[in-house]
């Protein structure tokens, strides 16, 4: 596989709708002795605080969510289309119950101190700023707590800075 090249942002030329919301992504996060990931399809990219952002949302359930929590960073990797049986399966099970990074046959490296998942094309290495969870009372459209908060499980929203961009 070719290694990775450092990309500047303005060398980015991507879709989000397609890459986050068709393709997914993995947030990786944890440290040299245990890491976590988890596939995710929604969340964006943008401008904030003057920085270049990513934001993230992870339930409360999610294992990965402890290992952000508690390291403040994490990575995204998208591996495309030709890993989708690997990203269902790592998005269906828990890294709480079962070693699914060896299981899904994925592997883990390491940049800027973060894990990621070395089938990614594309690797971003994040810092977390903030942390929101919304809550029921945070949707305007009253629909939305209905359709997908039947069971409790908010959504908690990371606004992390991007340190570095990497691709194949
Ligand atoms: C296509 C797809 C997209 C997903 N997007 C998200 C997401 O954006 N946020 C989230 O919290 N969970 C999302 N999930 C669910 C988690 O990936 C799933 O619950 C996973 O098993 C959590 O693993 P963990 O407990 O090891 O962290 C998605 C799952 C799939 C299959």
């Amino acid at each position: 596989m070719h290694s990775f090249q450092k990309l500047d942002s303005k060398d980015l030329e991507i879709n989000p709708f397609q890459m986050i919301g068709e393709e997914w992504m993995l947030v990786t996060a944890g440290n040299k002795e245990k890491a976590n990931t988890m596939t995710a399809s929604w969340g964006g990219m943008g401008i904030m605080w003057g920085k270049k952002v990513v934001f993230v949302f992870i339930r409360e359930s999610r294992y990965t969510k402890e290992f952000i929590d508690r390291e403040q960073k994490f990575s995204l990797s998208f591996p495309g289309e030709s890993h989708r049986r690997e990203m269902k399966f790592l998005g269906a099970v828990s890294g709480r119950t079962e070693d699914k990074i060896s299981e899904a046959g994925v592997h883990l490296g390491y940049m800027d101190d973060i894990p990621y998942i070395d089938e990614g094309k594309l690797i971003i290495t994040c810092r977390c700023l903030s942390k929101t969870e919304i809550k029921e009372e945070d949707y305007l459209d009253g629909k939305i707590g209905k359709t997908f908060y039947a069971d409790g499980d908010y959504h908690t929203m990371y606004i992390a800075e991007i340190l570095g961009i990497y691709a194949r």
